[in-house]
């Protein structure tokens, strides 16, 4: 019998009002059901947001040190199961146990970095200009949150939204992406298990275009955090209304290789850039930009090991890269093939997928892209790296810059002025000199520019702004009205 899976809602564990339900499969043997998951309508929505209201009319009273003390636990928790919970992830999505475990290790970073944080919350105080008055800032939670989150981090991701959402009191509706729903029950029996009070966080599963649309309408939101796909984000913006909303999206990353890198160095990163998590990160590696004096050597190198690269389940031991997420993104992944071709591209490796068990595509790479082509502009998410030759440094970073995204880019070089020159040109949000474009690490502001964001940061400290409302105190003990900007001048 198929496992059933419940929401969570009100405090209590439940099926679906309607009792509808949806699959959940493993991708790398893509005819075992791993469990059947609520498929959530308007009313599982509107109770969860409801219940999250009176949620967060407790939890905002809680003072932060003693919230941090339950994110603390949860980080606790997350160590203690790291394994266990990687092993659960990679059936789910399918990516090797190596980098599940990396996920959950992300999570428990971001809860201590959370729980701490919770001592700090700083805030601005600056002087009046009027005498014996005292000017302050605070911070306020904002409300209940709406969480939606991808699959590519199922774990990783949905812990920079929540941990950083409960820290400021704040209580979370969260929506998880349907390929991972197994993780979000595991997520959310360690934050129960952690002390969070039940009503602070409702978790509804559901297709995103059945409840998506319901829940950043509802007006018992007050924000919204939402990583995924450019379309998505903007159809958010579009419904939201006036509301924080901070949009995690797509990228088209770009490595630059410069004649004066160690190449060795760069293979390296620039395989487990665009083939680690088979290509599905928002900071993979999809473009190599080379100069045309070491284009040949990298690009036979890459091809060498690339090749070697071994494809398979993620729960293998010997497995590098593991299958893709869905058929859907196995046939995106495919259609893009045929573009490159049609292009004028050249696979110089990999190139076919493989679907009669589970969702597996070659290691890819396209040689002699073009800045313009569709695989040099459109975000993939697989394992395709498009490469383009450059003869310019300065014409090197303008393809970088010639894309609707902005989220991470590497520049492999030994030139330091190239290096600074790249850092103050780069339209990122995230530069790496010498490093893959991923491995963001949870302390730091991760987002980007332009396609990818609107401004927001996730990780680190600018999160906290988002997820807290500042307020902005005066205290006069003058004894007698004093009109600022006039009695003083
Ligand atoms: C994502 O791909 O959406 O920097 C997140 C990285 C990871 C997070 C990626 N720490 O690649």
């Amino acid at each position: 019998m198929t496992k059933k899976f419940q929401n969570f809602i009100d405090g209590k564990w439940c099926d679906s009002k309607d009792g509808e339900t949806f699959e959940n499969r493993n991708p790398a043997k893509w005819k075992e059901v791993i469990g059947l998951f609520p498929s959530s309508n308007t009313e599982d929505v509107d109770q969860a947001v409801e219940s999250a209201r009176s949620g967060f009319k407790e939890w905002s009273q809680v003072p932060p040190p003693a919230r941090g003390r339950i994110l603390k636990k949860a980080g606790d928790i997350l160590t203690a199961r790291k394994k266990e919970i990687a092993k659960e992830m990679t059936h789910e999505m399918g990516k090797v146990v190596a980098e599940t475990k990396g996920d959950v290790q992300e999570a428990i970073d971001t809860a201590y970095y959370a729980a701490s944080e919770t001592r700090r919350l700083f805030t601005h105080t600056a002087p009046s200009e009027l005498p014996s008055k005292f000017a302050t800032t605070m911070r306020r939670p904002v409300g209940v949150a709406a969480i939606i989150t991808p699959w590519n981090f199922p774990l990783a991701i949905p812990s920079w939204k929540i941990f950083p959402a409960l820290a400021c009191g704040n209580a979370v509706v969260w929506k998880p992406s349907k390929d991972t729903p197994k993780t979000a029950d595991i997520f959310t029996r360690v934050l129960l298990e952690s002390g969070v009070p039940p009503k602070t966080i409702q978790l509804v599963y559901g297709l995103g275009e059945s409840i998506g649309e319901v829940l950043v309408k509802h007006p018992g939101i007050d924000l919204i955090s939402f990583t995924g796909s450019t379309g998505v984000g903007k159809k958010i913006t579009a419904c939201a209304g006036i509301i924080k909303i901070s949009l995690e999206m797509g990228g088209k990353n770009a490595v630059v290789v410069t004649p004066s890198a160690r190449l060795d160095l760069a293979v390296e990163g620039i395989l487990w850039g665009a083939f680690g998590t088979t290509g599905q990160r928002c900071t993979a590696t999809s473009r190599l930009i080379v100069h045309k004096e070491v284009h040949n050597r990298l690009v036979s190198n890459l091809v060498y090991e690339a090749k070697k690269l071994k494809l398979g389940d993620g729960l293998k031991k010997e497995t590098q890269v593991g299958p893709l997420v869905n058929e859907s993104q196995f046939k995106k992944v495919s259609s893009y093939m045929k573009i490159a071709r049609e292009d004028g591209a050249d696979i110089v490796t990999g190139g076919k997928g493989e679907a009669s068990e589970g969702w597996f595509f070659e290691p890819t790479i396209l040689d002699n892209v073009q800045p313009h082509m569709r695989v040099a502009q459109e975000e993939i998410f697989g394992p395709v790296l498009s490469v383009i030759e450059y003869e310019d440094f300065e014409e090197a970073l303008k393809i970088v810059n010639n894309t609707e995204y902005g989220l991470s880019s590497s520049v492999y070089t030994n030139d330091v002025n190239e290096a600074f020159r790249a850092i103050e040109k780069i339209e990122t949000g995230i530069t790496y000199i010498n490093a893959p474009t991923i491995g963001a690490e949870a302390h730091l502001p991760f987002g980007g520019v332009k396609g990818t964001g609107n401004g927001h940061r996730e990780g680190g400290w600018p999160v906290y702004d988002f997820f807290s409302e500042v307020k902005t105190v005066y205290v006069d003990y003058s004894g007698k009205l004093q009109r600022a900007q006039i009695d003083n001048y």
